[in-house]
């Protein structure tokens, strides 16, 4: 290693996840297989500024504003990760991150904001150790995305991704997250919207953290892990033969059963909102009475992702969505982004 100050910026999308993450065991290791969709659109940009010789310190700026709690953050993740990059403690970061969509939205920027500094570290490690494969190089970062947040290891690739060791998808692992191969995924899938409807701005009443570690007493999780298990089976002909009704049956009970199982946790958390029932429950009447193909996932908050694709339908689906679900948003928000690969 020749290690030297630098200056790099690296750019990292969120993403949405299908078959959901929830409950890990040590150092990171998900207790089921999780897929997603990348969002192309939610973005993190960051800089990160590396001056060599100076003692080990981190300095973060999110959108201009210091933010003291999230460099203690990163120094404690860069001390974790120091065996897999010997020389991360060598010098002194200043890194400047922005997000491309509102702060607190509940879009997951942990996972943009982790894989970008993932991707940061390694463009850093390439300089200095003078070898850069693009494929050994994204797998690493993925691998440490994942060790800062878990769900953003599943950042690092575009399209749908899948982290965890699952038998229905080759090269899968704990470890970090690969690329679901696309040539057995449908078109219909290729081409589909995401639009966060921001039902509530305010802070989560549980970190995901403590939400993983809820699930070591809930007596339901071992069976939940199987579930997820067992639904990548199902996902798998989902995908490739563009089963939409399936595909929205299979995702909608795994929002379902995310929530659920904060709710039988103890202590139990509810995080939807008035706002996210009304809106499922507008998403079901539509669907009853058109048949078109919109409905819903949802992370660890309240606000609701709806998910369409563009398959013709899309026009009165968007003008159902501005017409009768925004009524439902605070401060009629909504955040549009499509996934296309
Ligand atoms: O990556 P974490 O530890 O913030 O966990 C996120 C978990 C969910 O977003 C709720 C589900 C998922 O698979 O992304």
């Amino acid at each position: 290693y020749t290690i030297t100050s630098q200056t790099v910026s690296e750019s990292c999308p969120s993403n949405i996840a299908l078959i959901k993450y929830w409950g890990k065991y040590a150092d990171q290791i998900p207790a089921n297989p999780s897929i997603s969709y990348t969002l192309n659109h939610c973005k993190t940009n960051t800089t990160m500024e590396f001056l060599a010789d100076e003692p080990f310190s981190v300095q973060t700026y999110l959108a201009g504003n210091e933010e003291v709690k999230f460099a203690e953050k990163i120094e404690k993740y860069f001390k974790n990760i120091e065996k897999y990059l010997p020389w991360i403690l060598k010098g002194k970061y200043i890194i400047t991150t922005e997000n491309t969509f509102p702060h607190s939205s509940g879009i997951a920027s942990s996972a943009s904001g982790f894989g970008a500094i993932a991707k940061c570290l390694m463009n850093l490690d390439g300089i200095f150790s003078g070898k850069v494969s693009e494929q050994e190089s994204l797998q690493k970062a993925s691998f440490l995305a994942r060790l800062g947040s878990g769900s953003a290891c599943r950042s690092l690739y575009n399209g749908l991704v899948v982290w965890g060791a699952s038998d229905e998808v080759s090269g899968s692992s704990d470890l970090f997250a690969v690329p679901y191969p696309n040539e057995e995924v449908h078109d219909i899938f290729k081409d589909f919207n995401d639009w966060v409807l921001l039902i509530h701005e305010g802070q989560k009443s549980v970190s995901s953290t403590v939400g993983h570690g809820l699930m070591k007493t809930n007596p339901y999780a071992e069976r939940r892990f199987q579930e997820a298990k067992e639904n990548f089976v199902p996902m798998k002909e989902i995908l490739k033969n563009g089963d939409l009704d399936s595909f929205i049956k299979l995702v909608e009970h795994e929002a379902l059963t995310l929530h659920a199982m904060m709710m039988m946790s103890d202590p139990a958390f509810i995080l939807m909102k008035v706002g996210t029932l009304e809106v499922i429950n507008k998403i079901w009447d539509f669907r009853r009475e058109t048949q078109l193909p919109l409905f819903f996932t949802l992370d660890a908050g309240a606000n609701v992702h709806l998910l369409f694709p563009n398959n013709g339908s899309e026009e009165k689906i968007k003008n159902f969505i501005e017409s009768e679900l925004l009524q439902h948003t605070q401060k009629n928000g909504v955040v549009k982004d499509i996934m296309k690969f």
